[in-house]
């Protein structure tokens, strides 16, 4: 399989990620290395870490970098603890941090994975396949109170509390194996009125397990931290959200950080996609840019 990725506010991400033409670069979420190739391609004498906590992510993007394979440092590692798998010659200097979001198209469209309720397949969802959390033990052991929490927290399900009574009362029979038996629980818990309009039901359950299996927004909250913590003064930190809960602690956590003095909010305003780069690029459409530099 190719793993092709279409990168998404490409220009101004990278307007924004550099500023010092020989500074030291990490790209948090190298995935299929897009974002990544123009940084290396466009500055020649910048350094790069490439973090990613999925190896086949690292094996693509290593593949897509391999002309400039001297200039980049690999880190098989999640975000938010990039404080301490940065080696120590690297974490001096840093000039800017870039964390581009979610999932990848390819993680996506494997129908190996789990990520998606277009295509039957087993209940994983793991950006990192070590990590031991997945969604079949999360949908199969815990409990309905917690199950309904999550919809409605990170799903932002109206129909939380139903969808929670029929998976418990589904896997009291046998366990729920895969993302098509899930997928007819969910029809069959929203009624048939409230399915006849806007996305497919699924939806919002499959994002609210998707987060709560990577620990998606602890993951973030971490990283951003870390990353405060790493880069050298006039730095930035670049982040491209995909949906308002990952955008909304962004805002945040920048906003503390200028509350505390420790630099200022580039963007009032997050930078959002073009209507040409959304037409090309339908999975563009909910992301947000928004950048902090360091004081
Ligand atoms: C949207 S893709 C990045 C695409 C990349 N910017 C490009 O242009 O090809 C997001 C990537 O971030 C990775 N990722 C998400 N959360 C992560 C975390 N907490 N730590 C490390 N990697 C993470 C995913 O595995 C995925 O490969």
């Amino acid at each position: 399989m190719t793993y092709s990725h279409v990168s998404v506010l490409n220009k101004e991400a990278l307007e924004y990620w550099v500023h010092d033409e020989e500074g030291i670069y990490v790209d948090a979420t190298v995935g299929g290395g897009g974002h990544s190739f123009q940084l290396l391609s466009q500055f020649p004498h910048v350094h790069l870490i490439a973090i990613d906590q999925d190896p086949i992510a690292i094996n693509a993007a290593k593949e897509r970098l391999i002309a400039f394979s001297s200039r980049v440092t690999w880190v098989h590692a999640n975000f938010r603890d990039m404080a301490e798998e940065i080696e120590p010659s690297l974490r001096t200097h840093i000039a800017g941090i870039l964390f581009d979001l979610g999932v990848s198209s390819p993680q996506f469209d494997d129908p190996t994975r789990g990520f998606t309720y277009q295509v039957d397949s087993a209940l994983d969802m793991r950006m990192d396949p070590a990590n031991p959390v997945t969604a079949f033990r999360l949908i199969n052991m815990r409990s309905k109170e917690e199950i309904a929490r999550v919809l409605r927290e990170w799903g932002e399900e109206r129909w939380a509390q139903r969808i929670a009574e029929f998976i418990i009362k589904a896997r009291t029979q046998e366990p729920i194996r895969t993302t098509g038996q899930l997928v007819e629980l969910i029809k069959a818990a929203i009624p048939a009125s409230a399915r006849r309009t806007g996305a497919h039901p699924a939806r919002r359950t499959f994002q609210a397990l998707r987060i709560w299996v990577n620990d998606e927004l602890a993951a973030l909250s971490q990283g951003l931290e870390a990353a405060q913590g790493l880069i050298a003064p006039k730095g930035r930190v670049v982040v491209i959200s995909f949906h308002s809960l990952e955008d909304r602690i962004a805002k945040h956590v920048f906003r503390q950080w200028e509350q505390e003095h420790k630099g200022h909010v580039l963007t009032k305003h997050p930078l959002t996609p073009s209507e040409p780069e959304i037409s090309e690029n339908p999975r563009s459409r909910s992301a947000k840019l928004r950048v902090f530099e360091q004081f």
